[in-house]
Order: C-alpha cells, then sequence, then structure tokens
C-alpha cells in the first residue's frame, strides 16, 4: 500500500520544497521506493533535482491530461528515487481542470495507485486543484513552519482549509508540522508546540496536529544544494542539513510504521 505524503503551507517561501526533496531522497536511502511529485507549476522541486521543466517531455501534465499513464511519465533518478516533474504548461491546465471532478477523482487514485512505498508531494502556497487533490489523497499532511511573524496566520489559514476539506471528506489525515529554519533549538518551536493543538481544538477542527520532535535548523549547504541541482545527502552529507533531514526521515518511518 502506497503512503502518500503531501507538504502544505499557505505561506510561500516556508520550506516545502526543501523538505520534499530532501524527505524524499532521505526515505530512498532506506531503500524505500520513493516518487516525488513536483504538483507546484514553479516546478522548484523538478529545478532542485536538475531536471529542466522546458524540456521534458514527460511530466504531470500529460498524466492529467490522460496522455500518459504515471509510471510512464516518473523520471529514474537514482536508485529507489523517481520524480514525476512539473512542467511550465502546468499553471494553465490547472486552471482548466478546476471545473473537471473526474480529473480530480482520477489523480487522487493515481497517486495513490503506483507501485512505489512512499509519494512525497510538493506543492503550491495555494490551494486550488492540485493542492487540494495532494491533500485529499494524503495519509500525512506535513507542514512546515519557519520562526516567522506572518508564517502564524498562513498557518491557521492552512488549518482552516484542511479542516474544511476534511470535514467535508469525513476523514481526517495524520497533520504534522515540522518547524524549519530554525537558528537555535528550544525557544520559538518549544513554545509554538504547545499552543498547536489547543489552537486546533478551538476552531471545532477534527485535525490530530502534532509536531515532529526533529527540528530543521537554517543551513546555508540546503539552498546550495537546491543550486547545484541534487539532495542535500549529495550535495554535503555532514552537513547539518543532511543531519536533521536525516533524523527527520528516521522519525517519519518509525512513527509512520513502514
Ligand atoms: N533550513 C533551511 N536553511 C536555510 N535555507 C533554507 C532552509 N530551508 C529552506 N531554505 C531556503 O529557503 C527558501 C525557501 O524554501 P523553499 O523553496 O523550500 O520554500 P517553499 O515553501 O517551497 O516555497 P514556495 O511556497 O515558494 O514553493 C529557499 O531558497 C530554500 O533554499
Ligand atoms: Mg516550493
Amino acid at each position: 500500500m502506497t503512503y502518500v505524503i503531501t507538504l502544505a503551507n499557505l505561506k510561500g517561501g516556508a520550506g516545502k520544497t526543501t523538505t520534499a526533496v530532501n524527505l524524499a531522497a532521505g526515505l530512498a536511502r532506506q531503500r524505500l521506493r520513493t516518487l516525488l511529485v513536483d504538483a507546484d507549476p514553479q516546478a522548484n522541486a523538478t529545478l532542485h533535482l536538475s531536471i529542466n521543466p522546458d524540456e521534458i517531455e514527460c511530466s504531470l501534465s500529460t498524466v492529467l491530461q490522460r496522455d500518459a499513464r504515471m509510471d510512464a511519465a516518473v523520471c529514474s533518478l537514482h536508485d529507489n528515487l523517481d520524480v514525476l516533474p512539473a512542467s511550465i504548461d502546468l499553471d494553465p491546465l490547472e486552471y482548466r481542470l478546476v471545473t473537471d471532478p473526474a480529473a480530480a477523482l482520477l489523480f487522487q487514485r493515481q497517486l495513490r495507485d503506483t507501485p512505489h512505498d512512499v509519494v512525497v508531494i510538493d506543492t503550491r502556497p495555494s490551494i486550488g486543484f492540485l493542492t487540494s487533490s495532494a491533500l485529499l489523497a494524503a495519509d500525512l499532511v506535513l507542514i512546515p513552519l519557519p520562526p516567522e511573524y506572518f508564517a502564524a496566520n498562513s498557518f491557521l489559514r492552512t488549518i482552516d482549509r484542511l479542516t474544511e476539506m476534511a470535514d467535508a471528506a469525513g476523514r481526517a489525515p495524520t497533520t504534522r508540522v515540522v518547524f524549519t529554519m530554525l537558528d537555535r533549538r528550544g525557544r520559538f518551536h518549544a513554545k509554538t508546540q504547545r499552543e498547536l493543538q489547543p489552537v486546533v481544538d478551538a476552531r471545532g477542527s477534527p485535525l490530530d496536529l502534532r509536531a515532529f520532535a526533529t527540528v530543521i535548523r537554517t543551513n546555508t549547504d540546503l539552498k546550495r544544494a537546491a543550486a547545484f541541482g541534487v539532495d542535500i545527502f549529495r550535495f554535503a552529507p555532514n552537513s547539518r542539513g543532511a543531519a536533521d533531514y536525516g533524523e527527520l526521515t528516521h522519525e517519519l518511518t518509525e512513527t509512520a510504521g513502514f
């Protein structure tokens, strides 16, 4: 059974793509067959792994247009890691698909019916056809949360949208926060961690929201790995970024029971 993890936060620049790419790479290193799906027309995850969105023939768009099956559209990257890239036509395509409920259901089914052990989906910082399909397919919604004032507002909007979707679907996915871009362990995330569930409860949400114990510290190697087009384990295996994403992968596999 494929386990689907969707990265989500309506705040831009929260660490969704960085977490999607490095978590997918970490899971693949643990010998889990992993598929990274780039469901963001910005194509950042695609570029992060050195795939040129202007040149690819197969992509998420071809799958959504029913021109290719999911397994025919993926790029094999390394042992155990496949990528379903985003191409430049994904943005206009998303607008066309908004009015196509059959396409949404098909996409959700395809995300769950791949031969992979885990699917990790990177999303854009807004909720349209792509993000809502990815959220509805998710076993785990992972919300990266940086220690910024404006992040709290977007976080609450994200929780409200997730709550609406869970109420409509009659099913609440496991929802976890991962604190990102922390300069110092302890202060921000310990306080926020205590405040999370009461905030969700006060909104009458069915979400079971907790935070991962692992936090991701600020590490410029993570930025540089993206610029070099590789994951952090390949770029700087001894960096803080590799240590933190390695620990996150470990905590995830332990708690999800892979
Ligand atoms: N832990 C970190 N330390 C240092 N830089 C980081 C870290 N995590 C992410 N970054 C950098 O912060 C920027 C934003 O991160 P990222 O692209 O992952 O966010 P995002 O949520 O995917 O953004 P968007 O909503 O635009 O898709 C990037 O330049 C990335 O390299
Ligand atoms: Mg992104």
